[in-house]
């Protein structure tokens, strides 16, 4: 299997799970990564909220080895907090430190971080020069492809952000006023890897083989990420491995195997988060696990009033017998 190297991090070249705040966390990663992700980067975390020791964000960078190689993402607009909270996540041993400037959300883009960084070329590249100063791991960037049409300045935007110190830019092709609508540019993302001699890991639409290789081939990326493709499905990425390694197509698991990952998945949610706040998260999860099936309607009602783990385990076998006839 090929692999592409950011700094001295190695990374198969096949597909990675993009960072997803409230959804993208410890036990989804984990999952991810079991089912071949080859690289996973963690939800969002506040620069202030670091430097201030705050615990909730001191939560987000809690991880586990299973999840290597990834890393902790960052948003902040002034590159003095950003390099200590950087700093701080080095307790937590990131292989990478990742920053956001792609986030639309107006508490973080109306605040100077996350995409409005890309109407601040300048204090972008300060930001990346001051974390890279500060941690002794890579520090790579995620944009967009600007802010509205009318400022499409990803290419632009990447050359300064390697000329500052990025050691892989991940490109997500749409513009911020486009938020998550269909669909993503997948020419700029080309247009990035061409400018750039950096990694670049192309984002955006990506839900199964087809469009990992159409992404591959249109872009000539060295790595693809994907984010809601994996919502309920997380054997996208053995999918997608084993496609790139044999040219073969594995269905999706059969309906049992399904159920039996998504007890897994919610086990390690309340592992990690404890059984009450845990359920209520595991609610939207188990939810998308049971997307497309027979009875879905009454069964997400089910999903929505999830509140202990033995629920799930109900939920699941009510999956089973209302699909029997079409497993069997
Ligand atoms: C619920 C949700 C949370 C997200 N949180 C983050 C985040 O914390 N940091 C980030 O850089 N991008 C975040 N994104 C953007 C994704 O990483 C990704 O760029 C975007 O969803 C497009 O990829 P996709 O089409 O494969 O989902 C988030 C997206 C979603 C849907």
């Amino acid at each position: 299997m090929k692999t592409i190297q950011i700094g001295p991090v190695a990374i198969e070249k096949t597909a990675a799970l993009a960072p997803m705040a409230s959804v993208a966390d410890r036990a989804y990663r984990q999952i991810c990564k079991r089912f071949g992700a080859a690289y996973v980067v963690g939800e969002m975390a506040s620069s202030k909220g670091l430097c201030y020791s705050d615990r909730k964000t001191e939560e987000l960078l809690q991880i586990t080895p299973e999840e290597e190689p990834m890393a902790v993402q960052l948003f902040g607009d002034d590159p003095d907090y950003m390099a200590r909270a950087a700093q701080k996540c080095m307790a937590y041993s990131p292989q990478i430190i990742d920053i956001n400037m792609g986030c639309p959300v107006p508490k973080v883009a109306g605040n100077g971080s996350g995409c409005a960084l890309m109407k601040n070329p300048e204090r972008a590249a300060a930001i990346v020069e001051s974390v890279s100063q500060a941690v002794p791991v890579p520090v790579t960037v995620k944009i967009r492809k600007g802010w509205d049409e009318q400022h499409v300045n990803a290419v632009e935007f990447a050359v300064l952000m390697e000329q500052s110190g990025a050691a892989a830019i991940t490109v997500h092709g749409r513009t911020r006023q486009q938020m998550y609508q269909p669909y993503a540019d997948i020419d700029i993302i080309r247009r990035v890897k061409e400018a750039v001699s950096v990694p670049v890991i192309g984002n955006g639409d990506v839900t199964d083989i087809r469009s990992c290789v159409e992404m591959y081939q249109k872009t000539g990326c060295d790595l693809v990420m994907i984010g809601r493709g994996s919502y309920g499905r997380p054997w996208v990425f053995s999918q997608i491995k084993h496609y790139l390694e044999t040219g073969e197509v594995l269905p999706d698991p059969p309906l049992e195997e399904r159920m039996e990952i998504m007890r897994e998945h919610v086990k390690l949610i309340c592992k990690y988060k404890g059984e009450s706040a845990g359920m209520r998260e595991a609610r939207r999860h188990a939810g998308w696990y049971i997307k497309g099936l027979r009875g879905a309607a009454s069964l997400r009602r089910d999903c929505g009033s999830l509140t202990t783990y033995d629920d799930l385990l109900r939920l699941a076998e009510r999956v089973l017998s209302l699909n029997r006839e079409e497993w069997e």
